[in-house]
Parts: structure tokens; sequence; C-alpha cells
């Protein structure tokens, strides 16, 4: 079997050590169809609630360039150093134009508050508001909505997709989906998707994709709450099949929460569970329910969010979602910034990342649970 035809299926002890400190390795490579010990259920319409997971630690397999792959652990050594530098560069980066726009430019948010602090006006579940592409004002999204951490959805009136594209075959042909697994299938850093691209454009014209737009696929319900790793981006996040209950806690909210670190995020313990008992503890937060055709936009680094996936409403099957994450620094997380500039785990793990596209790995397998 060559590496291009390997599709990884993670499985790994919860480390006994504390959350946030390097975990031993006990992660061992399976096979998709073999099972695996996890707590949220399959997509399904009758979603069955299992015993919540205690906190978990960092899952670390051979997916991250470790474990006696001579090719994957040599080209993670050169990689590394690379990666490090790049984060501490790039958080610096940011730090320069986030402050320089504040300070030369006085620009903010325009919005009627200040993201800064928690709003008094708006309590509990909010919605999230829904605009079509060929009517929409950009530049007010911009302002009125991007940059105040304001989640919004972009959806056609007369329910078309917005785009046909699909995820790439070597991912979903005869796909064997590990139950409650998260299939991660990377495509071309410059692929083409028709009409997104444009949607995309006109909500950030100056800022280019931070990382190769990735698909989401499996057999899952949802994973932990969390927001991400990595430098500061905005997810343009389209829904081709199934559908997706959404959370998102926008920046002001998510930055005073006692978040754990995982392995390539930050996350509320047990918030797989499917009660989301924790929404009880924020003050307010937005939810939607995301439908084939729509696209999600929010900031995945600066919001905390969840996705329960639940199935097509046309032919029942397991949701197909594709993220474009585009680099652009709003609402910055000085949690990231922090992570970015000294988190040598958080370097590894997208060290394993950069090394899974160098071999081109078709996709990898997570659990769903796996932060
Ligand atoms: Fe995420």
């Amino acid at each position: 079997m060559s590496l291009s035809e390997l599709i990884f299926s993670i499985s790994a002890t919860p480390d006994s050590g504390p959350v946030g400190e390097q975990n031993s390795l006990k992660g061992r490579v399976k096979h998709s169809n073999e099972s695996s010990n996890v707590t949220a259920s399959s997509a399904s319409p009758a979603i069955e609630k299992k015993t919540p997971a205690k906190p978990q630690h960092r899952l670390v397999g051979f997916s991250t360039g470790l474990g006696g792959d001579l090719v994957r652990d040599a080209l993670a050594a050169i990689v590394a150093p690379f990666v490090a530098v790049s984060f501490i560069i790039m958080a610096a980066c940011e730090a320069v134009v986030h402050y320089g726009r504040k300070i030369v430019l006085r620009r903010r948010a325009t919005n009627a508050y200040d993201v800064s602090k928690l709003r008094d006006d708006v309590e509990g579940k909010l919605e999230v508001d829904v605009f079509d592409p060929t009517e929409a004002d950009y530049d007010r999204l911009q302002r009125e909505y991007v940059e105040a951490g304001i989640p919004f959805i972009i959806k056609r009136k007369d329910g078309k997709p917005l785009t046909a594209a699909k995820p790439p075959a070597a991912a979903t042909e005869g796909a064997d989906f590990a139950k409650d697994c998260i299939r991660v299938a990377p495509t071309h850093y410059l692929a083409n998707f028709d009409n997104l691209d444009g949607i995309v454009y006109h909500l950030f014209p100056y800022s280019m994709r931070a990382y190769w737009p990735i698909w989401f696929l499996g057999s899952y319900a949802q994973g932990k709450a969390h927001s991400d790793l990595g430098p500061h981006t905005m997810n343009c996040y389209y829904l081709k099949k199934g559908t997706k209950d959404v959370i998102v806690a926008p920046p002001e909210v998510t930055e005073r929460l006692p978040l754990l670190k995982g392995l390539d995020g930050v996350y509320i313990p047990d918030s797989e569970d499917l009660t989301r008992a924790y929404l009880k503890d924020l003050p307010y937060y937005y939810h939607c329910e995301l439908t084939p055709g729509a696209m999600l936009v929010f900031s995945n680094s600066s919001c905390l969010h969840q996705f329960m996936n639940g199935p097509d409403p046309v032919d029942g099957s397991y949701p197909e979602a594709l993220s474009v994450r585009i680099k652009h620094t709003v609402t910055p997380s000085f949690r990231l910034w922090k992570h970015m500039t000294t988190d040598y785990a958080m370097w590894w793990r997208f060290t394993g990342v950069v090394v899974n596209q160098i071999l081109c790995e078709p996709a990898e397998d997570r659990e769903a649970k796996y932060l």
C-alpha cells in the first residue's frame, strides 16, 4: 500500500498527565473499519446519548510525523524549525497590523458596541443573520459583522447551492468512514470553487487563504466546543450535504472562558456531550441550523464554535462541508498569540499537518472528540 493510499484513523489512550502539557506518545494507527473508544454517536436522526467523556488530553498519533516512519520523522525534523519560526513571525505581524490599524487608521468595529467588553443588550441564544449573495452589501458585512466578530450566513433565496464543488474522490469513493471519526480531506491550495471564490473575494478582497481548503466528512455527531489554534483566520464554512446545528460564541465571550489546551485547539471539557450543558454558562451565543448549499462565515480563531451533524434532508447521507480559511486578523485573541509564540506542542502538531501535505495524504481520520 502506497502512502497516498493510506487513510489514518487515530486512536490513543488518554494520558493521565495534566492537559496542556506534552503527553507521552500512545497513539497507534488503526484501519478505518476498526472501532475506537468514543462517546459521540454517528450522524443519525436518532442520536443516542452516551456517557460523557472525561476531559481529554492531546491525542497524538503517527499523523503528527512521529512513530517509527523514517520518512515522516525525517521530514518533520526538517520542517519543525520553519513552522516554529513562521508562527512567531506571524504573531508579530498580526499584532503590528492589528494595533497599526487601531492606532494609525483609527479603524474599529463600527457596530454599536465595543467587542472588548461584554454586551449588556443581549443574553442567551441569538440567531444568525442570513444574506443572499446577490443582494448583500459586502462592505457592511465587513464592517458590522466580520470586524465585530459576529457570524453570518450566505445563502441564496432560491435555495440553490452556492457552488457545485465536491470533495476529492480519493476521500469519498468507496469510503468506509470510521464511526465517530472526522475525516479531514485537504485539497490543493489553489483549488477553484466556482461562485464560492467570488463571494469569498468580495468578503475579503485583500486577504488570501491561510491554508489549503479542507473538506470535513465522516460519521460523527459533534466534537468539542472549541476555538482553533494557529494563525488568526476567518472560516468560510460551506455545507454541501447534511445539516449542521451550529453554536458560535463571539470573541468577547470566548476570551473570558477558561478553555483547556488540546492538540490544535482550546476547548471546554466534556462539551461533546449532546446536551450541550455548557451553554447555560455563556452570557450569550449565536445559534443556527446550517442547511445544504449555505455558507457560514465566522472567526474560527477568536470564536468558540461547535457543529452537531445531522443527516442530509434529501438522502440522509453524512454531511460534507468545505472549510476555506482566510488569513484575516480581526478581534484577535491574546490566548492565540501566546500559543503561537511559545507552544512547542502546537508547532509540532502543525509540523505533522505540513508533513501530511508534503506526502500528499488524501485524508486523515480523527476521533470527533480528539481535542
Ligand atoms: Fe474548529
